[in-house]
């Protein structure tokens, strides 16, 4: 693998996501990559470059970004750079396991997924996961919250969630509050219950203004 790879990804990524900058940008992508090393750290038997490159490209072919197929971005990128067609095949299986899908997500079959995964749930939550929740939102058109039908139902397809089009609150209880029991490694579900302690705490005091008598 040649040398400058992650340095030439970067490049490649913030051109990429340039139009975005709604959560799935640049900043998110490298965010991912710096929590998947930070997880790696303490794990034995891994492959780090599949980690690093996995984590820099995972949303390169997100269906809500791009009209690309079968990981064409991705591929096309690591092709370009000749990586191995072996080592192409490790990062593809890590990326399609890492997206959130309800109660249909994937539970990946690599130590390698385990970390890129945790550390894309851990870019939803905290004070990160918030700004990002609302970005969100706003560019979709949603409203911060809704007067009375907040919806709590964790039990979603992944068709139901992706047609729920509800207000912003609502995706703390859909989602992000859950996200801390799916985690795969011990460092990561440490960080996620630190930061699902913050999105109580954010959203505790929210309704204590929403409520003011
Ligand atoms: P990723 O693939 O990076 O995990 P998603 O595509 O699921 O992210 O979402 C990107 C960001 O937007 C995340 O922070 C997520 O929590 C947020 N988000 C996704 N759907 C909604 C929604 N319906 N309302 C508010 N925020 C959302
Ligand atoms: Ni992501």
């Amino acid at each position: 693998m040649k040398k400058d790879i992650i340095k030439e990804c970067k490049i490649y990524i913030k051109e990429l996501f340039s139009f975005d900058h709604s959560g799935h940008d640049y900043l998110h992508s490298i965010r991912v990559y710096n929590t998947a090393m930070y997880l790696a750290k303490d794990e034995k038997d891994i492959d780090l470059e599949v980690i690093a490159l996995a984590s820099l490209l995972h949303d390169v072919d997100d269906y809500k970004l791009f009209d690309s197929k079968n990981y064409n971005n991705a591929k096309a990128f690591l092709e370009k750079e000749k990586v191995e067609s072996s080592c192409i095949d490790k990062i593809i299986d890590v990326i399609k396991e890492v997206p959130y899908k309800a109660k249909e997500s994937a539970r990946p079959h690599s130590k390698e997924g385990e970390i890129v995964q945790d550390a894309d749930r851990l870019d939803a939550l905290g004070a990160i996961g918030i700004a990002r929740a609302f970005s969100y939102g706003g560019k979709h058109d949603r409203d911060i919250y809704s007067e009375d039908k907040i919806i709590k139902n964790n039990n979603l397809t992944f068709e139901e969630y992706k047609n729920l089009n509800s207000d912003t609150i609502s995706h703390f209880y859909v989602k992000l509050l859950h996200l801390s029991s799916l985690m795969n490694t011990k460092k990561g579900k440490e960080e996620a219950i630190r930061r699902t302690k913050y999105l109580q705490d954010f959203l505790d005091e929210f309704f204590k203004e929403v409520n003011m008598k």
